[in-house]
Protein backbone atom coordinates (compact mmCIF):
# COMPACT_ATOMS: atom_id res chain seq x y z
CA UNK A 1 0.00 0.00 0.00
CA UNK A 2 0.94 3.65 -0.95
CA UNK A 3 1.63 6.15 1.60
CA UNK A 4 -1.41 8.37 -0.19
CA UNK A 5 -3.64 5.24 0.08
CA UNK A 6 -2.62 4.61 3.98
CA UNK A 7 -3.21 8.01 4.71
CA UNK A 8 -6.54 8.18 2.58
CA UNK A 9 -8.17 4.90 4.56
CA UNK A 10 -6.84 6.75 7.89
CA UNK A 11 -8.56 10.32 7.00
CA UNK A 12 -11.54 8.04 6.68
CA UNK A 13 -11.54 6.43 9.79
CA UNK A 14 -10.92 10.28 11.51
CA UNK A 15 -13.82 11.57 9.93
CA UNK A 16 -15.97 9.24 11.37
CA UNK A 17 -14.46 10.11 14.93
CA UNK A 18 -12.92 7.31 15.21
CA UNK A 19 -8.84 8.77 15.64
CA UNK A 20 -8.27 6.22 18.98
CA UNK A 21 -7.82 3.50 16.13
CA UNK A 22 -4.39 5.54 15.50
CA UNK A 23 -3.87 6.27 19.26
CA UNK A 24 -0.27 3.84 19.23
CA UNK A 25 0.15 4.38 15.25
CA UNK A 26 3.32 6.68 15.34
CA UNK A 27 4.95 4.23 17.97
CA UNK A 28 4.43 1.29 14.97
CA UNK A 29 6.53 -0.07 12.68
CA UNK A 30 5.90 -0.21 8.82
CA UNK A 31 4.92 -3.80 8.81
CA UNK A 32 1.88 -3.01 11.83
CA UNK A 33 1.22 -0.17 10.47
CA UNK A 34 0.42 -1.58 6.91
CA UNK A 35 -1.34 -4.59 8.89
CA UNK A 36 -3.75 -2.53 10.50
CA UNK A 37 -4.63 0.06 7.55
CA UNK A 38 -4.94 -3.56 5.74
CA UNK A 39 -7.21 -5.06 8.25
CA UNK A 40 -9.52 -1.14 8.20
CA UNK A 41 -9.09 -1.27 4.31
CA UNK A 42 -12.09 -4.52 4.28
CA UNK A 43 -14.34 -1.57 5.92
CA UNK A 44 -15.92 0.56 3.06
CA UNK A 45 -17.54 3.42 4.92
CA UNK A 46 -16.94 4.20 8.19
CA UNK A 47 -19.38 6.83 8.85
CA UNK A 48 -22.09 4.88 7.58
CA UNK A 49 -21.14 1.65 9.57
CA UNK A 50 -21.37 4.09 12.35
CA UNK A 51 -24.90 5.50 11.72
CA UNK A 52 -25.62 2.06 11.43
CA UNK A 53 -25.00 0.87 14.75
CA UNK A 54 -26.85 3.86 16.19
CA UNK A 55 -29.47 2.54 14.08
CA UNK A 56 -28.81 -0.84 15.21
CA UNK A 57 -29.31 0.29 18.72
CA UNK A 58 -32.16 2.51 18.53
CA UNK A 59 -33.86 -0.74 16.88
CA UNK A 60 -33.07 -2.61 20.01
CA UNK A 61 -34.77 -0.38 21.78
CA UNK A 62 -38.07 -0.40 20.17
CA UNK A 63 -40.61 -2.73 20.57
CA UNK A 64 -41.57 -3.88 17.35
CA UNK A 65 -44.60 -5.67 18.77
CA UNK A 66 -46.22 -2.42 19.10
CA UNK A 67 -46.52 -1.60 15.13
CA UNK A 68 -46.62 -5.42 14.41
CA UNK A 69 -49.09 -8.29 15.17
CA UNK A 70 -47.70 -11.52 14.93
CA UNK A 71 -49.64 -14.44 15.08
CA UNK A 72 -49.53 -18.24 14.21
CA UNK A 73 -48.83 -19.10 10.70
CA UNK A 74 -52.52 -20.07 8.67
CA UNK A 75 -52.97 -24.14 8.37
CA UNK A 76 -52.00 -24.38 4.51
CA UNK A 77 -48.34 -23.38 5.00
CA UNK A 78 -47.99 -26.25 8.17
CA UNK A 79 -47.64 -29.64 8.58
CA UNK A 80 -46.78 -31.85 11.88
CA UNK A 81 -45.40 -35.14 11.32
CA UNK A 82 -46.97 -36.01 14.94
CA UNK A 83 -49.98 -36.17 13.29
CA UNK A 84 -49.68 -37.14 9.03
CA UNK A 85 -50.87 -40.26 7.72
CA UNK A 86 -47.91 -42.69 7.05
CA UNK A 87 -49.01 -42.57 3.46
CA UNK A 88 -47.88 -38.81 2.80
CA UNK A 89 -44.78 -39.36 5.22
CA UNK A 90 -43.78 -42.42 2.78
CA UNK A 91 -44.63 -39.83 -0.36
CA UNK A 92 -42.46 -37.28 1.37
CA UNK A 93 -39.47 -39.18 1.82
CA UNK A 94 -39.37 -41.35 -1.24
CA UNK A 95 -39.24 -37.57 -3.08
CA UNK A 96 -36.51 -36.45 -0.27
CA UNK A 97 -34.47 -39.59 -1.74
CA UNK A 98 -35.29 -38.96 -5.04
CA UNK A 99 -33.80 -35.93 -5.01
CA UNK A 100 -30.62 -37.47 -2.91
CA UNK A 101 -30.34 -39.89 -5.34
CA UNK A 102 -30.36 -37.63 -8.52
CA UNK A 103 -27.64 -35.45 -6.82
CA UNK A 104 -30.14 -32.79 -6.31
CA UNK A 105 -29.47 -32.27 -2.64
CA UNK A 106 -26.83 -30.39 -0.57
CA UNK A 107 -26.13 -29.65 2.79
CA UNK A 108 -25.28 -26.25 4.64
CA UNK A 109 -23.64 -26.11 8.20
CA UNK A 110 -23.11 -23.00 9.95
CA UNK A 111 -20.30 -23.53 12.27
CA UNK A 112 -19.50 -19.93 12.65
CA UNK A 113 -20.15 -19.03 16.30
CA UNK A 114 -17.94 -19.16 18.68
CA UNK A 115 -20.30 -20.73 21.44
CA UNK A 116 -19.42 -18.12 24.54
CA UNK A 117 -22.66 -20.10 26.99
CA UNK A 118 -21.03 -22.96 26.42
CA UNK A 119 -17.50 -21.69 27.77
CA UNK A 120 -15.42 -24.12 25.31
CA UNK A 121 -12.42 -22.64 23.37
CA UNK A 122 -12.96 -25.38 20.69
CA UNK A 123 -15.77 -24.86 18.08
CA UNK A 124 -19.04 -26.62 18.98
CA UNK A 125 -18.75 -29.46 16.35
CA UNK A 126 -15.73 -31.07 17.94
CA UNK A 127 -18.08 -30.93 21.34
CA UNK A 128 -17.86 -34.73 22.73
CA UNK A 129 -21.16 -35.30 24.84
CA UNK A 130 -19.66 -38.11 26.70
CA UNK A 131 -21.78 -40.57 24.84
CA UNK A 132 -20.26 -44.24 25.43
CA UNK A 133 -18.70 -44.20 21.96
CA UNK A 134 -17.70 -40.33 22.64
CA UNK A 135 -18.43 -39.12 19.53
CA UNK A 136 -18.47 -35.39 19.09
CA UNK A 137 -20.84 -33.72 17.36
CA UNK A 138 -19.20 -33.49 13.88
CA UNK A 139 -18.80 -37.10 13.61
CA UNK A 140 -22.34 -37.78 14.35
CA UNK A 141 -23.40 -35.65 11.72
CA UNK A 142 -21.04 -37.32 9.39
CA UNK A 143 -22.13 -40.69 10.07
CA UNK A 144 -25.87 -39.37 9.27
CA UNK A 145 -24.78 -38.53 6.17
CA UNK A 146 -23.05 -41.88 4.95
CA UNK A 147 -25.83 -43.62 6.54
CA UNK A 148 -28.65 -41.88 4.44
CA UNK A 149 -25.89 -42.49 1.66
CA UNK A 150 -25.98 -45.70 2.32
CA UNK A 151 -30.03 -45.71 2.64
CA UNK A 152 -30.28 -43.97 -0.85
CA UNK A 153 -27.80 -46.27 -2.22
CA UNK A 154 -29.73 -49.56 -1.48
CA UNK A 155 -32.97 -47.77 -2.26
CA UNK A 156 -32.25 -47.12 -5.46
CA UNK A 157 -29.78 -49.69 -6.12
CA UNK A 158 -27.07 -47.85 -6.92
CA UNK A 159 -23.55 -49.15 -7.93
CA UNK A 160 -21.81 -46.53 -5.93
CA UNK A 161 -22.77 -44.27 -2.82
CA UNK A 162 -24.19 -40.98 -3.60
CA UNK A 163 -21.98 -38.40 -2.49
CA UNK A 164 -24.02 -35.59 -0.66
CA UNK A 165 -22.03 -32.23 -1.10
CA UNK A 166 -21.35 -31.09 2.77
CA UNK A 167 -20.90 -27.15 2.85
CA UNK A 168 -19.70 -26.26 6.70
CA UNK A 169 -19.75 -22.03 7.49
CA UNK A 170 -16.40 -21.14 9.53
CA UNK A 171 -15.56 -18.16 10.87
CA UNK A 172 -12.17 -16.43 11.84
CA UNK A 173 -12.24 -18.00 15.04
CA UNK A 174 -13.64 -21.72 14.41
CA UNK A 175 -11.70 -22.38 10.57
CA UNK A 176 -8.75 -23.95 11.50
CA UNK A 177 -9.28 -26.09 14.34
CA UNK A 178 -12.61 -27.21 12.78
CA UNK A 179 -10.68 -27.70 9.42
CA UNK A 180 -7.97 -29.61 11.73
CA UNK A 181 -10.64 -31.77 13.31
CA UNK A 182 -11.84 -32.90 10.18
CA UNK A 183 -8.13 -33.99 8.83
CA UNK A 184 -7.25 -35.56 12.19
CA UNK A 185 -9.90 -37.77 11.96
CA UNK A 186 -10.10 -38.97 8.42
CA UNK A 187 -12.73 -36.62 7.91
CA UNK A 188 -14.99 -38.84 9.05
CA UNK A 189 -15.11 -41.49 6.37
CA UNK A 190 -16.75 -39.03 3.86
CA UNK A 191 -14.52 -38.55 0.77
CA UNK A 192 -12.67 -34.92 1.44
CA UNK A 193 -13.95 -33.26 -2.28
CA UNK A 194 -17.17 -33.59 -0.82
CA UNK A 195 -16.33 -31.30 2.08
CA UNK A 196 -16.47 -27.43 1.51
CA UNK A 197 -15.09 -25.37 4.23
CA UNK A 198 -15.56 -21.25 3.48
CA UNK A 199 -15.86 -18.68 6.27
CA UNK A 200 -18.43 -15.90 6.94
CA UNK A 201 -17.19 -12.31 7.22
CA UNK A 202 -16.27 -10.14 10.50
CA UNK A 203 -17.57 -6.89 11.90
CA UNK A 204 -15.85 -4.40 14.07
CA UNK A 205 -16.83 -4.53 17.92
CA UNK A 206 -17.83 -1.19 19.46
CA UNK A 207 -18.12 0.06 23.00
CA UNK A 208 -20.90 0.26 24.67
CA UNK A 209 -22.56 3.35 23.15
CA UNK A 210 -21.48 2.03 19.76
CA UNK A 211 -19.76 5.22 19.00
CA UNK A 212 -15.96 3.66 19.10
CA UNK A 213 -14.59 1.00 17.45
CA UNK A 214 -12.43 -1.13 19.69
CA UNK A 215 -8.47 -2.07 19.51
CA UNK A 216 -7.43 -5.47 19.84
CA UNK A 217 -4.14 -4.28 20.06
CA UNK A 218 -1.91 -1.56 19.23
CA UNK A 219 -2.22 -2.60 15.25
CA UNK A 220 -5.47 -4.39 15.23
CA UNK A 221 -9.39 -3.96 15.96
CA UNK A 222 -11.68 -6.26 17.54
CA UNK A 223 -13.94 -7.98 15.14
CA UNK A 224 -16.11 -11.34 16.01
CA UNK A 225 -18.27 -13.12 12.86
CA UNK A 226 -20.99 -11.10 11.61
CA UNK A 227 -23.60 -13.40 12.94
CA UNK A 228 -25.98 -16.46 11.56
CA UNK A 229 -27.05 -13.91 8.91
CA UNK A 230 -23.56 -13.55 7.53
CA UNK A 231 -24.20 -17.13 5.87
CA UNK A 232 -25.84 -14.89 2.85
CA UNK A 233 -23.01 -12.93 1.95
CA UNK A 234 -20.53 -15.92 2.66
CA UNK A 235 -22.33 -17.70 0.06
CA UNK A 236 -21.89 -15.50 -2.66
CA UNK A 237 -18.41 -14.23 -1.88
CA UNK A 238 -17.08 -17.56 -1.59
CA UNK A 239 -18.87 -19.14 -4.92
CA UNK A 240 -21.13 -21.44 -2.81
CA UNK A 241 -24.07 -20.05 -5.13
CA UNK A 242 -21.71 -20.90 -8.51
CA UNK A 243 -20.94 -24.14 -6.97
CA UNK A 244 -24.17 -25.62 -6.09
CA UNK A 245 -25.55 -24.22 -9.84
CA UNK A 246 -22.38 -25.94 -11.33
CA UNK A 247 -23.45 -29.08 -9.80
CA UNK A 248 -26.71 -28.81 -10.72
CA UNK A 249 -27.82 -29.17 -7.19
CA UNK A 250 -31.74 -28.01 -6.10
CA UNK A 251 -32.24 -28.77 -2.74
CA UNK A 252 -30.88 -26.88 1.00
CA UNK A 253 -30.77 -28.25 4.15
CA UNK A 254 -29.41 -26.12 5.89
CA UNK A 255 -28.95 -27.00 9.65
CA UNK A 256 -26.68 -25.41 13.28
CA UNK A 257 -24.30 -27.31 14.71
CA UNK A 258 -25.20 -28.04 18.44
CA UNK A 259 -28.04 -30.13 17.62
CA UNK A 260 -26.85 -33.38 18.93
CA UNK A 261 -30.34 -34.78 17.42
CA UNK A 262 -30.25 -33.62 14.07
CA UNK A 263 -31.53 -35.48 10.74
CA UNK A 264 -28.77 -34.33 8.47
CA UNK A 265 -30.34 -34.31 4.90
CA UNK A 266 -34.13 -35.67 6.17
CA UNK A 267 -35.86 -36.89 3.50
CA UNK A 268 -39.04 -36.40 4.77
CA UNK A 269 -38.11 -32.61 5.19
CA UNK A 270 -36.97 -32.42 1.84
CA UNK A 271 -40.17 -34.26 0.50
CA UNK A 272 -42.07 -31.83 2.37
CA UNK A 273 -41.03 -29.04 0.72
CA UNK A 274 -40.76 -30.56 -2.99
CA UNK A 275 -44.05 -31.58 -2.54
CA UNK A 276 -45.46 -28.38 -1.97
CA UNK A 277 -42.95 -26.59 -4.27
CA UNK A 278 -41.81 -24.07 -1.45
CA UNK A 279 -39.15 -22.24 -2.05
CA UNK A 280 -38.03 -21.78 1.71
CA UNK A 281 -39.63 -24.25 4.63
CA UNK A 282 -38.38 -24.69 8.35
CA UNK A 283 -38.76 -27.23 10.86
CA UNK A 284 -39.90 -26.37 14.62
CA UNK A 285 -40.75 -28.24 17.87
CA UNK A 286 -43.11 -27.28 20.26
CA UNK A 287 -41.62 -24.60 22.26
CA UNK A 288 -40.88 -26.00 26.09
CA UNK A 289 -41.91 -23.29 28.28
CA UNK A 290 -42.32 -19.55 27.96
CA UNK A 291 -38.75 -18.92 28.72
CA UNK A 292 -37.00 -21.54 26.44
CA UNK A 293 -34.07 -19.49 24.39
CA UNK A 294 -35.74 -20.27 21.04
CA UNK A 295 -36.79 -18.10 18.09
CA UNK A 296 -40.52 -18.34 17.49
CA UNK A 297 -41.63 -18.68 13.95
CA UNK A 298 -44.30 -16.90 12.98
CA UNK A 299 -46.81 -15.06 10.58
CA UNK A 300 -46.65 -11.08 10.59
CA UNK A 301 -49.83 -10.44 10.31
CA UNK A 302 -49.68 -6.93 8.95
CA UNK A 303 -47.11 -7.65 6.14
CA UNK A 304 -48.92 -11.08 5.89
CA UNK A 305 -45.73 -12.81 5.76
CA UNK A 306 -43.34 -15.55 7.42
CA UNK A 307 -41.45 -13.94 10.26
CA UNK A 308 -39.12 -14.74 13.57
CA UNK A 309 -39.59 -13.43 16.63
CA UNK A 310 -36.37 -14.20 18.40
CA UNK A 311 -35.97 -14.79 22.06
CA UNK A 312 -34.19 -11.76 23.35
CA UNK A 313 -36.02 -9.56 21.26
CA UNK A 314 -39.95 -10.86 22.42
CA UNK A 315 -41.64 -9.36 25.31
CA UNK A 316 -42.44 -11.13 28.41
CA UNK A 317 -45.96 -11.01 27.60
CA UNK A 318 -46.00 -12.07 24.03
CA UNK A 319 -44.30 -15.32 25.06
CA UNK A 320 -46.51 -15.78 27.97
CA UNK A 321 -49.90 -15.50 26.02
CA UNK A 322 -52.06 -18.30 25.97
CA UNK A 323 -53.82 -20.28 23.11
CA UNK A 324 -57.39 -18.72 23.15
CA UNK A 325 -58.61 -22.28 21.37
CA UNK A 326 -56.33 -24.41 24.12
CA UNK A 327 -55.49 -22.98 27.09
CA UNK A 328 -52.92 -25.48 27.98
CA UNK A 329 -50.65 -24.36 24.76
CA UNK A 330 -48.90 -21.02 24.82
CA UNK A 331 -50.46 -19.47 21.55
CA UNK A 332 -46.83 -18.83 20.44
CA UNK A 333 -44.75 -22.03 20.62
CA UNK A 334 -43.55 -23.15 16.81
CA UNK A 335 -39.75 -23.14 17.97
CA UNK A 336 -37.11 -22.53 15.75
CA UNK A 337 -34.69 -25.35 15.59
CA UNK A 338 -32.67 -23.88 13.17
CA UNK A 339 -33.18 -26.54 9.96
CA UNK A 340 -33.94 -24.38 7.02
CA UNK A 341 -34.83 -26.04 3.34
CA UNK A 342 -34.09 -23.43 0.93
CA UNK A 343 -34.38 -24.14 -3.17
CA UNK A 344 -31.41 -23.08 -4.90
CA UNK A 345 -33.47 -20.88 -7.45
CA UNK A 346 -34.23 -18.68 -4.55
CA UNK A 347 -30.80 -18.45 -3.07
CA UNK A 348 -29.28 -17.37 -7.28
CA UNK A 349 -32.28 -15.07 -6.94
CA UNK A 350 -32.31 -13.45 -3.79
CA UNK A 351 -29.00 -13.38 -2.26
CA UNK A 352 -27.76 -10.12 -4.84
CA UNK A 353 -30.73 -8.65 -2.83
CA UNK A 354 -31.15 -9.98 0.39
CA UNK A 355 -26.60 -8.74 1.27
CA UNK A 356 -27.57 -5.08 -0.38
CA UNK A 357 -29.81 -3.37 2.20
CA UNK A 358 -29.96 -3.55 5.83
CA UNK A 359 -33.83 -3.47 5.11
CA UNK A 360 -33.32 -7.69 4.54
CA UNK A 361 -30.82 -7.98 7.01
CA UNK A 362 -30.63 -5.42 9.93
CA UNK A 363 -27.66 -5.53 12.52
CA UNK A 364 -29.01 -6.89 15.83
CA UNK A 365 -26.84 -5.59 18.77
CA UNK A 366 -25.27 -8.62 21.76
CA UNK A 367 -23.40 -6.72 24.59
CA UNK A 368 -20.37 -9.19 25.30
CA UNK A 369 -17.66 -8.78 27.60
CA UNK A 370 -14.80 -7.88 25.01
CA UNK A 371 -10.96 -7.98 25.33
CA UNK A 372 -9.64 -4.97 24.28
CA UNK A 373 -7.12 -2.10 25.05
CA UNK A 374 -8.03 0.26 27.36
CA UNK A 375 -7.27 3.56 26.23
CA UNK A 376 -6.96 4.69 29.50
CA UNK A 377 -4.45 2.33 31.04
CA UNK A 378 -2.78 1.08 27.61
CA UNK A 379 -3.23 -2.48 29.01
CA UNK A 380 -5.27 -5.27 27.34
CA UNK A 381 -7.91 -6.08 29.86
CA UNK A 382 -10.24 -8.90 29.88
CA UNK A 383 -13.61 -7.11 31.28
CA UNK A 384 -16.08 -8.78 34.16
CA UNK A 385 -18.78 -7.08 32.76
CA UNK A 386 -20.17 -6.43 29.18
CA UNK A 387 -18.29 -3.73 28.01
CA UNK A 388 -19.15 -3.34 24.28
CA UNK A 389 -21.26 -4.16 21.59
CA UNK A 390 -21.15 -7.14 19.29
CA UNK A 391 -23.04 -6.85 15.77
CA UNK A 392 -25.00 -10.20 14.33
CA UNK A 393 -27.64 -10.68 11.27
CA UNK A 394 -29.67 -13.14 11.78
CA UNK A 395 -30.31 -15.64 9.22
CA UNK A 396 -34.82 -15.96 9.77
CA UNK A 397 -34.23 -11.72 9.21
CA UNK A 398 -35.05 -13.16 5.46
CA UNK A 399 -38.17 -14.68 5.97
CA UNK A 400 -40.41 -11.80 5.43
CA UNK A 401 -39.20 -11.68 2.01
CA UNK A 402 -40.70 -14.66 0.70
CA UNK A 403 -44.12 -15.01 -0.14
CA UNK A 404 -46.34 -16.72 2.60
CA UNK A 405 -47.45 -19.34 0.02
CA UNK A 406 -43.81 -20.42 -0.50
CA UNK A 407 -42.89 -20.80 2.93
CA UNK A 408 -43.46 -23.93 4.81
CA UNK A 409 -43.26 -24.88 8.18
CA UNK A 410 -42.91 -29.02 9.45
CA UNK A 411 -43.37 -29.53 13.01
CA UNK A 412 -41.28 -32.42 14.44
CA UNK A 413 -41.15 -34.51 17.59
CA UNK A 414 -38.49 -32.73 20.00
CA UNK A 415 -37.39 -36.30 21.41
CA UNK A 416 -36.54 -37.47 17.88
CA UNK A 417 -34.92 -34.19 16.50
CA UNK A 418 -33.84 -31.49 18.85
CA UNK A 419 -31.34 -31.24 21.64
CA UNK A 420 -29.98 -28.34 21.18
CA UNK A 421 -25.81 -28.02 22.88
CA UNK A 422 -26.17 -24.19 24.34
CA UNK A 423 -24.81 -24.06 27.80
CA UNK A 424 -21.97 -25.67 30.26
CA UNK A 425 -23.04 -28.33 32.53
CA UNK A 426 -24.65 -26.90 35.44
CA UNK A 427 -27.40 -25.33 33.62
CA UNK A 428 -30.58 -26.29 33.81
CA UNK A 429 -31.30 -27.05 30.03
CA UNK A 430 -29.21 -27.92 26.88
CA UNK A 431 -25.90 -28.79 28.19
CA UNK A 432 -23.68 -31.89 27.22
CA UNK A 433 -25.36 -33.91 29.95
CA UNK A 434 -28.81 -33.06 28.43
CA UNK A 435 -27.41 -33.53 24.86
CA UNK A 436 -26.40 -36.95 25.98
CA UNK A 437 -29.15 -38.39 27.74
CA UNK A 438 -31.84 -37.16 25.10
CA UNK A 439 -29.24 -38.80 22.69
CA UNK A 440 -29.70 -42.37 24.50
CA UNK A 441 -33.03 -41.84 25.65
CA UNK A 442 -34.05 -41.78 21.59
CA UNK A 443 -31.82 -44.74 20.64
CA UNK A 444 -33.21 -46.76 24.05
CA UNK A 445 -37.12 -46.21 22.40
CA UNK A 446 -36.02 -47.08 19.07
CA UNK A 447 -34.47 -50.50 20.65
CA UNK A 448 -37.57 -51.33 22.62
CA UNK A 449 -39.65 -50.82 20.18
CA UNK A 450 -38.03 -53.12 17.98
CA UNK A 451 -38.75 -55.66 20.76
CA UNK A 452 -35.10 -55.28 22.25
CA UNK A 453 -34.90 -56.43 25.91
CA UNK A 454 -33.08 -53.55 28.64
CA UNK A 455 -31.92 -55.73 31.75
CA UNK A 456 -32.27 -53.09 33.79
CA UNK A 457 -35.34 -50.76 33.12
CA UNK A 458 -33.31 -47.11 33.61
CA UNK A 459 -30.52 -48.86 31.09
CA UNK A 460 -29.98 -46.45 27.99
CA UNK A 461 -28.13 -47.54 24.72
CA UNK A 462 -26.54 -45.68 22.21
CA UNK A 463 -27.59 -46.22 18.60
CA UNK A 464 -24.95 -45.02 16.15
CA UNK A 465 -26.01 -43.14 13.05
CA UNK A 466 -24.68 -46.02 10.87
CA UNK A 467 -26.60 -48.57 12.82
CA UNK A 468 -29.65 -46.26 11.78
CA UNK A 469 -30.60 -42.93 10.80
CA UNK A 470 -33.99 -42.62 11.97
CA UNK A 471 -35.35 -45.98 14.26
CA UNK A 472 -35.23 -48.08 10.79
CA UNK A 473 -33.33 -51.60 10.45
CA UNK A 474 -33.20 -52.80 14.00
CA UNK A 475 -35.04 -55.49 13.41
CA UNK A 476 -32.22 -57.61 14.15
CA UNK A 477 -32.26 -56.58 18.07
CA UNK A 478 -35.79 -58.41 18.80
CA UNK A 479 -35.36 -60.42 21.95
CA UNK A 480 -31.82 -59.35 22.24
CA UNK A 481 -30.62 -58.13 25.98
CA UNK A 482 -28.88 -54.95 25.99
CA UNK A 483 -27.54 -53.46 29.24
CA UNK A 484 -26.74 -49.73 30.18
CA UNK A 485 -23.92 -48.18 28.16
CA UNK A 486 -24.25 -50.86 25.18
CA UNK A 487 -23.16 -49.58 21.65
CA UNK A 488 -24.81 -50.81 18.76
C1 LIG B 1 -30.48 -19.88 17.39
C2 LIG B 1 -31.62 -19.20 16.64
C3 LIG B 1 -32.87 -19.29 17.49
C4 LIG B 1 -33.17 -20.77 17.67
C5 LIG B 1 -32.01 -21.47 18.38
C6 LIG B 1 -32.26 -22.98 18.43
C7 LIG B 1 -30.72 -17.49 15.16
C8 LIG B 1 -30.31 -16.08 15.00
N1 LIG B 1 -31.23 -17.82 16.36
O1 LIG B 1 -30.27 -19.14 18.58
O2 LIG B 1 -33.96 -18.64 16.86
O3 LIG B 1 -34.37 -20.97 18.39
O4 LIG B 1 -30.79 -21.25 17.66
O5 LIG B 1 -31.18 -23.66 18.92
O6 LIG B 1 -30.62 -18.27 14.24
N2 LIG B 1 -23.44 -19.13 13.97
C9 LIG B 1 -22.55 -18.89 12.96
N3 LIG B 1 -21.96 -17.66 12.92
C10 LIG B 1 -22.21 -16.69 13.83
C11 LIG B 1 -23.14 -16.95 14.87
C12 LIG B 1 -23.73 -18.19 14.91
O7 LIG B 1 -22.29 -19.75 12.12
O8 LIG B 1 -21.64 -15.60 13.71
C13 LIG B 1 -24.09 -20.45 13.99
C14 LIG B 1 -23.67 -21.26 15.21
O9 LIG B 1 -22.45 -21.94 14.97
C15 LIG B 1 -24.85 -22.19 15.34
C16 LIG B 1 -26.04 -21.34 14.85
O10 LIG B 1 -25.48 -20.29 14.09
O11 LIG B 1 -24.70 -23.30 14.49
C17 LIG B 1 -26.89 -20.80 15.98
O12 LIG B 1 -26.09 -19.94 16.74
P1 LIG B 1 -26.33 -19.52 18.26
O13 LIG B 1 -25.69 -18.19 18.43
O14 LIG B 1 -25.95 -20.60 19.18
O15 LIG B 1 -27.88 -19.36 18.27
P2 LIG B 1 -28.91 -19.21 19.44
O16 LIG B 1 -28.71 -17.90 20.09
O17 LIG B 1 -28.98 -20.39 20.30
Amino acid sequence: MTIESNQSIIDLFKNANQEQIFKYFDELNLDEQNSLIKQLSKIENPSNLIKTVAKAIKYSQQNSEENDIFTQLPNEQTASTLDLDDEVLLNWSNLGFEAISKGEVAILLMAGGQGTRLGSSDPKGCFNINLPSSKSLFEIQAEKIIKIEKLTQSKYNLSTKPEIMWYIMTSGPTRESTEKFFKLNNYFNLNSKQIKFFNQGTLPCFNLSGDKILLNSKNSICESPDGNGGLYKALLENKIIDDLNSKKIKHIHMYCVDNSLVKVADPIFLGFAIDKKFDLATKVVRKRDSSESVGLIVLNDKLKRPCVIEYSEISKELSEKIDPKDSSLLFLRAANIVNHYYSVDLLTKMIPKWIKSQEFLPFHIAKKKIPCINLKTNQFQKPTEPNGIKLEQFIFDVFPSIELSKFGCLEVDRNEEFSPLKNADGAKNDTPTTCKLHYLKRGTKWIIENGGILENKDDLIEVMPLTSYSGEGLEFVKGQKFKNGDII
